[in-house]
C-alpha cells in the first residue's frame, strides 16, 4: 500500500516535478473507480450541480448538498486525499461563517481540505481557516460561481489587467496559507508563468501543460456530457453511446420477451 497523500505530498510532487493528478466524483460508485485508479486526490466539486442535479449552474448548490455527496465519495475512496467545494456563499459571509461552515464539512465527511473559489479579497478568510488546521485550496480563473458576474464561462485573464489581477491574487492566496491553487481556463502562458512563480502547487484545468498538475470533471472525460464540449476535454471514453445502447436493448428485449431468459430465472 502506497503513502497517503498529504498537503505536504502536493508541495513535495512540485518540488520533484511530478504531476499531480485530481478528478472529481460526487458519488460512492464514482470514487470507487478514481480509488482504483490510483488519483492522487478527489475533488468533490460543486459541478455536481450541474452534471449530477442538472442546475444550469454551480449557484444553487447547498453546503448539505455537498456534505451529502462528500459522505458517499468519502465511502467509495476511504484513503484517498479528499478535497470539499465551498458552494456559493458559504464562505463569502465572513471568516467566523466560513469557519463553521467549512469545520461541518471536516468533521462531516472526513475530507483533508476544502476549496474556494476568488482571490485577495478572502485572505483573511483562508488565513482564518489555516489558523485553524482546516487546509484550503484556492480557485483562479474562471471560477464558476461568479458566472453571471463574467457573462458567461469565456477563457479568463487574456487582458493584461485581469492577467496582472491573477497573478496578484495568486501570491496573495500563497500568503494568505492555500496549500495548492487551481487555475481555470486561462492562457497556457500565464499559468505557466503562475506556476512557475509559486512555491505551492497549482492544478490545471484549461490552462494547458505547465501547472503542477491537472484536474477534469470526471463524466467530462469519461464522454458522459456529450453537448458539453469545451476545448480542454479530452474525452477517454464514449459512456454515453455505451450507456444509451445498453438501455434501448435493454428496453426493447423486455418488449420482445428476450428478458429475462432461461439463464437469469430461477428453476
Ligand atoms: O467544481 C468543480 O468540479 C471544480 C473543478 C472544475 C476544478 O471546481
Amino acid at each position: 500500500m502506497s503513502k497517503p497523500v498529504t498537503t505536504r505530498t502536493f508541495r513535495r510532487m512540485k518540488a520533484e516535478g511530478r504531476k499531480i493528478v485530481v478528478l472529481t466524483a460526487y458519488d460512492w460508485m464514482l470514487a470507487r473507480y478514481l480509488d482504483e485508479a490510483g488519483i492522487d486526490a478527489i475533488l468533490v466539486g460543486d459541478s455536481a450541480g450541474q452534471v449530477f442535479a442538472g442546475h444550469r449552474t454551480t449557484l444553487p448548490v447547498t453546503l448539505d448538498d455537498m456534505i451529502y455527496h462528500a459522505r458517499a465519495v468519502r465511502r467509495g475512496a476511504p484513503d484517498r486525499f479528499l478535497i470539499v467545494d465551498m458552494p456559493f456563499l458559504s464562505f463569502q459571509v465572513s471568516p467566523e461563517d466560513t469557519l463553521r461552515n467549512a469545520g461541518r464539512v471536516m468533521k462531516e465527511t472526513d475530507a483533508q481540505a476544502v476549496k474556494v473559489e476568488g482571490g485577495a479579497a478572502l485572505a483573511e478568510t483562508i488565513e482564518r481557516l489555516v489558523g485553524c488546521g482546516i487546509p484550503v485550496m484556492g480557485h483562479l480563473g474562471l471560477t464558476p460561481q461568479s458566472v453571471h458576474a463574467f457573462g458567461g464561462y469565456g477563457l479568463r485573464a487574456s487582458e493584461a489587467g485581469e492577467a496582472d489581477r491573477l497573478r496578484s491574487d495568486a501570491r496573495a492566496l500563497e500568503r494568505a496559507g492555500c496549500f495548492s491553487l487551481v487555475l481555470e481556463k486561462i492562457p497556457r502562458a500565464l499559468a505557466a508563468e503562475v506556476s512557475a512563480e509559486l512555491e505551492i502547487p497549482t492544478i490545471g484545468i484549461g490552462a494547458g501543460p505547465g501547472t503542477d498538475g491537472q484536474v477534469l470533471v470526471t463524466p467530462d472525460l469519461l464522454g458522459l456530457t456529450p453537448d458539453f464540449r469545451p476545448r480542454f476535454v479530452r474525452r477517454y471514453a464514449d459512456l454515453d453511446r455505451i450507456v444509451r445502447d445498453a438501455l434501448t436493448r435493454f428496453a426493447a428485449e423486455v418488449r420482445d420477451g428476450s428478458f429475462p431468459g432461461e439463464e437469469e430465472s430461477y428453476p
